[in-house]
């Protein structure tokens, strides 16, 4: 057993108290979403009712998942707060950095071999802090907690984009960057604005070549990549019971491509077959003591459109098939409309590879469903006209699907077994001839498909459907074939036709495994050594950043005045640096790079103010720092959006910049920069950002009376001797100014932990 039942147990028994306080501080009957949420308050029982979409709430989620691209700094962070054991029950998830090549096996031992310090780092500190360890090998991030620690009515953070995925078994699981993840870890609240809700009414029942897959496709086309932004989505209706849990997993997984905060599905019969299928007979005893409290309330599924922002109704009866993309996962074709799609818009006709598996889609479920279609292929004598690869999705999944004969008929068919891990979901795939760039079609049951995302090629048509439609397309290697009407020439020159998939959504002889890839931690780990090479180039422990001196900060100079849009990927690239992401000070060589000067209008070229030559954005930052000189970044609106990404904010601290000046932030990396004991401040007037000039200097006056609400003066002193005095203003409260002051947030859990 891994999961922590007396966590669960102490959740469950807050429920029914901190749900009934919720309902009268709303005022009204509760969907799912809002029970939950108002159960998982910081502060405990609800006072008053959140505004949705508006108000920045406290949370005390339940766990914290990781997977190894970004655990490595979270842990590094978390190494900084001074405590002995994680707070809250935590993993880590070795899954991202295997690549794809030949087949399980080398590639499994090759990615060992590669990674091995970065591993080996992951797995000691996880032995030291209190975190479950899942080997490479053991399987994909989403699929392990679903399997292992997903619980109804649950909250968890975890550090990767579809940790929705566990919304398939009725938790409010949301993806985070690694600073989050560290703060959770460490025992810190966790905020997040409350979200809008969109309900999602399933009626009817699927049949035939439908899926789950298809409920995601379709709700993309509706809603888009954007449509989701702000919002978590409920699903209900009686179309949602007939789902299983793995099914509602596909659909909760791929809510991220609408943008959406989360996806859930109430607790039903289904979950609890899963949670008893997979060894969590105590969850489901425990889950259905409370099971009122794990669904929304009658009144709101009664009349949802008095309860949701947003209705959608789909009937599963008469859902088809879809396939979506290419290059966006929002583009949706029914798939009787997709093969005239793919003629006029000129596409790719003869399909190269069909990919089934990865995170979203390599439940039991879904590897009996396609491997149904793989028997009917070798028994009528069809040979497979695409490349075909399988993307386990666990271990425990693996070991069951070859133990039940799948394996062995998807090889039959000519299917190449990939190591349990992302592989080419994530771009970890050395896809042979990529490099050409020739234009060619894919198609994948994963979730993304954006230009370059599977092998780097930006001429690859990647599309993507359920992995019942991918293997028939694999099978017939023509993207305008359709299995529903269409028949195929076998090797004897006679018509087949594919039957309608089947499958069981759990194994019949239960689930099995041999060796699941779990480390337990220590149970005191006090005497664990956390393992980093100091030569390494992939991994530096962290020193904390030094508190602030006390004074005002005078004589800084400008380092870069961003013009436009300067998106996180600006501030720290993502490509090539990822295997940085542990190394603070050789990922902050991209610090800024992708930034456009103002005074020069182009990237990664800025005046250096020690000898007026121009230089690259962290070569010229790394000379003020070696002079001891503190400097401050000037941007334009919304600097910082894009993604969570806390490097962002750690590299120009930890290169010495003081101070971040822009017309207005995207809240979180402004809230990542305080956190990093950075000032984040913002133009009163945003037109003084055109008084800044390329050799000025520059004051910060009236941080010995910095306090909430209350403006700071920037003093603009120019090369010709004139000055500026402008009014700038910032975000802080009383906590954040005492993250200022002790140099960073971890500083201060560290000295309160002390
Ligand atoms: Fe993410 Fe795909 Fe892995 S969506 S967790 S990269 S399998």
């Amino acid at each position: 057993m891994v999961f922590d039942i007396d966590m669960i147990k102490s959740v469950y028994a807050a429920f029914p108290k901190r749900i009934a306080a919720a309902r009268k501080a709303v005022g009204r009957p509760l969907t799912l979403t809002e029970k939950i949420l108002y159960a998982h308050l910081s502060e405990g029982e609800a006072t008053k009712g959140y505004e949705r979409g508006g108000s920045y709430v406290d949370f005390k989620p339940d766990r914290v998942a990781m997977q190894d691209a970004t655990a490595q700094m979270a842990l590094l962070q978390f190494m900084q707060a001074g405590r002995s054991q994680v707070a809250v029950p935590s993993t880590v998830h070795c899954d991202h950095l295997i690549q794809a090549e030949v087949g399980a096996t080398k590639d499994l031992a090759k990615a060992k071999d590669k990674n091995r310090e970065v591993y080996d780092f992951l797995s000691s500190v996880s032995n030291k802090y209190g975190l479950g360890f899942w080997k490479p090998g053991a399987g994909i991030i989403h699929q392990v907690v679903l399997e292992n620690y997903a619980f109804p009515g649950g909250m968890m953070i975890g550090t990767d984009s579809h940790t929705p995925n566990a919304g398939g078994l009725g938790m409010v699981a949301i993806g985070v960057g690694g600073a989050d993840a560290c703060d959770v870890m460490a025992g810190l609240p966790w905020e997040l604005k409350f979200p809008k809700l969109i309900g999602v009414k399933l009626t009817g029942k699927l049949s035939g070549w439908t899926a789950a897959k298809d409920v995601i496709l379709k709700v993309a086309g509706i809603l888009t990549v954007k449509g989701g932004t702000g919002c978590i989505v409920e699903y209900f209706g009686e179309g949602a019971r007939s789902l299983s849990a793995t099914g509602k997993g596909t659909i909760c997984n791929m809510g991220a491509e609408i943008g959406a905060t989360t996806s859930i599905f109430g607790y039903d019969e289904k979950s609890e077959a899963y949670l008893r299928g997979t060894d969590r007979s105590e969850i489901a005893d425990l889950a259905n003591e409370i099971s009122e409290h794990l669904t929304g309330d009658d009144e709101v599924y009664a009349s949802p459109g008095e309860y949701f922002d947003e209705i959608i109704e789909i009937n599963l009866s008469e859902l088809e098939p879809h396939i979506n993309g290419p290059f966006t996962p929002d583009l949706a074709w029914p798939l009787s409309k997709f093969a005239a799609a793919v003629r006029e818009n000129n596409w790719p006709q003869k399909l190269e590879v069909g990919l089934i598996g990865s995170c979203t889609n390599s439940s039991y479920e879904d590897i009996s469903r396609a491997a149904s279609l793989a028997q009917q292929a070798v028994d009528k004598k069809l040979k497979a006209k695409s490349e075909y690869t399988i993307t386990p999705g666990s271990e425990q999944v693996r070991y069951t699907v070859e133990r039940d004969g799948f394996l062995g008929v998807f090889e039959n068919m000519g299917g190449v077994v990939l190591a349990n891990a992302c592989g080419p979901c994530i771009g970890q795939w050395a896809r042979h001839g990529a490099e050409k760039q020739e234009k060619n079609s894919i198609i994948t049951s994963f979730n993304r498909n954006f230009a370059k995302r599977a092998d780097g090629n930006p001429n690859t048509h990647s599309f993507v459907a359920s992995p019942e439609i991918v293997t028939a397309m694999a099978i017939a290697g023509d993207l305008t074939f359709n299995p529903q009407t269409d028949t195929l020439t076998n090797e004897e020159g006679k018509q087949v036709k594919l039957e309608e998939p089947a499958g069981l959504e759990l194994p019949t002889k239960g689930f099995a495994v041999e060796d699941a890839g779990y480390q337990a931690p220590a149970a005191d780990g006090s005497s664990v050594e956390v393992k980093v090479a100091p030569d390494s180039d992939r991994l530096q422990l962290l020193e904390p950043f030094l508190p602030w001196e006390g004074t005002d900060l005078k004589g800084l100079k400008l380092l870069i005045k961003a013009k436009g849009k300067c998106t996180t990927d600006h501030i720290s690239m993502a490509g090539p640096w990822l295997r940085f992401r542990g190394h603070l000070d050789n990922i902050s060589n991209n610090l800024l790079i992708g930034a456009v000067n103002f005074f020069t209008e182009e990237t990664n070229k800025v005046k250096n103010q020690l000898d007026g030559t121009y230089g690259e954005v962290p070569a010229v930052q790394r000379q003020y720092k070696l002079h001891n000189i503190g400097s401050i970044v000037v941007g334009d609106e919304n600097y910082g959006e894009g993604s969570s990404r806390e490097h962002a904010a750690m590299e120009p601290r930890f290169l010495g910049v003081r101070a971040i000046l822009v017309k207005s932030f995207a809240r979180i990396h402004e809230t990542n920069l305080k956190k990093q004991g950075m000032l984040a401040l913002t133009f009163d007037n945003p037109a003084d950002y055109d008084l800044v000039q390329e050799d000025d200097s520059i004051d910060i006056v009236g941080l010995d009376s910095f306090s909430p609400g209350k403006a700071l003066t920037v003093v603009l002193h120019h090369s010709d001797g004139s000055t500026n005095e402008i009014k700038v203003n910032h975000t802080y409260n009383e906590g954040q100014i005492k993250w200022f002051q002790a140099g960073s947030a971890l500083n201060l859990v560290k000295e309160n932990a002390i």
